[in-house]
């Protein structure tokens, strides 16, 4: 059974697919936007330290059932699990990447704007407000974003249909360094700038006082979001690993690219946003008014920031792909659809209700759920409460009901160091104990049930 399945062909092919679904918006527009909602330097170090103690664990344990079954989400519970209430963990997956899916493929959407709004100069425009402004016309013009998030989506669809290695791994392969080099120039640019040393206070300086329940769901949240965890993407990536890929390292260097890509954001954008006397807590327009405003005092900075766009698409795009393969494998494989049908459905889903986020913007900005445009509420509901809440039960699964032997199988295939036993026992020790009690715990006090 395993051999009929789509296998990524290299070892750098692995990683890349990975970090490429781990690297996206999350860490160049949502940290940014969430620390500087959250306090700064307070909400990075609450993120680094979900990141270590409880990510790089649920990876693992994605990339064990994945692995080990071959399947999609929903499959692989119920083969690990008969009959058991587990299976409720797919589920969860799958709405969460249906909800995650829509309001990413808007702000995708806005990135394709800005690609041609770089290429034409920001049409002469450099202040601050008139930044600013263009901005807000834009998201609130309704159709423009509404037909960005649809033509976004169709790129996605284009990729998806031609199946998992030729299309995603290929493009995840160059895209990730060139983004990489890119940032790197940015954040040189942004570390010269007059407020720079504001800018890396703010960012690496915790202020304890401003450690809320809040802020503390909202960097939970932010670990699960960025490194694509808690709804099953690593699952059905893993499915396509082959024998020979080490998990513990797969997941390590993940983690640890993916943390360094959002520093390098906050390190690029902080400095700016102090230096022009931007509002740190803006929201999500915030990278959208803070980059250009960069470019603009950048020599050939229309090169620059079109180039920019146009990674960062690339890069929102490799992680829409792994959120539609979700779904995609699991149509394929439970429903018994073509790949091009299963395709056609979760992009036609996702396109439905990506416009209506895209129009929370404008429109429909008066439609409010607790207090939460259509956008914020699927943001808030998959990022901070289905994906810890699935990667809870994601540890669970594999700290206390798959057999240990299956653990040890994937983790150690035949190499029993010392090192690697120590490794597994921390892994399980988090799996079993830290990361359930942990997200638990953040569970009752942000949510203010504690
Ligand atoms: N991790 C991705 C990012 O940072 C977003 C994502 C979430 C991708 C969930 C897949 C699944 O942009």
């Amino acid at each position: 059974m395993r051999n009929d399945k789509a296998q990524f062909s290299t070892r750098i092919g692995v990683v890349a697919v990975t970090v490429g679904s781990a690297v996206g918006l999350g860490n160049i527009w949502r940290f940014p936007f969430e620390a500087g909602m959250h306090g700064g330097g307070a909400f990075l170090l609450l993120n680094l330290l979900f990141v270590f103690l409880i990510g790089i664990p649920v990876i693992c344990a994605e990339f064990i059932i994945g692995r080990n079954t071959g399947s999609n989400v929903r499959t692989a519970f119920r083969k690990l699990a008969p009959g058991e209430p587990w299976g409720a963990v797919g589920y969860i997956g799958l709405l969460s990447s249906v909800l995650i899916i829509s309001f990413y493929s808007v702000v995708a959407g806005w990135t394709m704007e800005y690609i041609f709004r770089s290429a034409s100069g920001f049409s002469g425009v450099h202040s601050v407000a008139g930044l600013h402004d263009q901005f807000d016309s834009f998201a609130t013009s309704d159709w423009r974003p509404a037909l960005w998030t649809v033509i976004f989506l169709l790129c996605n669809y284009l990729i998806l249909v031609r199946g998992v290695e030729k299309g995603i791994e290929k493009v995840s392969n160059v895209l990730m360094p060139a983004l990489f080099l890119i940032l790197i120039i940015f954040a040189v640019r942004s570390l010269t700038m007059p407020a720079a040393r504001e800018g890396l206070e703010f960012l690496f300086r915790p202020d304890f006082q401003k450690i809320t329940p809040s802020v503390v769901l909202g960097a939970m949240g932010q670990a699960f979001f960025s490194l694509s965890l808690g709804l099953g993407g690593l699952i059905t990536y893993a499915s396509y690993f082959n024998r020979r890929t080490s998990l513990v390292r797969t997941a390590g260097i993940t983690a640890g690219l993916d943390m360094l890509v959002a520093v390098l954001a906050g390190v690029i954008i902080f400095p700016a946003v102090f230096t022009f006397g931007m509002e740190p807590a803006a929201g999500p327009e915030l990278v959208f008014e803070v980059l250009p405003s960069i470019f603009c005092n950048m020599t050939g900075s229309i090169f620059w920031s079109t180039l920019f766009f146009i990674l960062l698409f690339l890069a929102s795009l490799t992680s829409t792909i792994s959120m539609s393969e979700i779904q995609i494998a699991y149509l394929m494989e439970e429903k018994g659809m073509g790949r091009r049908k299963a395709t056609n459905v979760a992009v036609l889903i996702a396109a439905g209700l990506g416009v209506l986020c895209a129009l929370s913007f404008g429109s429909l900005s008066g439609l409010r759920v607790f207090g939460m445009t259509l956008f914020g509420l699927f943001d808030y509901l998959a990022s901070n409460i289905l994906l810890p809440l699935g990667g809870m039960l994601i540890s669970l699964f594999v700290g206390w009901r798959l057999k240990r032997e299956i653990v040890d199988n994937e983790l150690l295939y035949g190499r029993k160091t010392i090192f690697r036993r120590m490794v597994i026992c921390a892994i399980m020790f988090s799996l079993r104990y830290v990361a359930p009690a942990c997200i638990l715990l953040v569970f009752l006090f942000g949510l203010g049930i504690f």
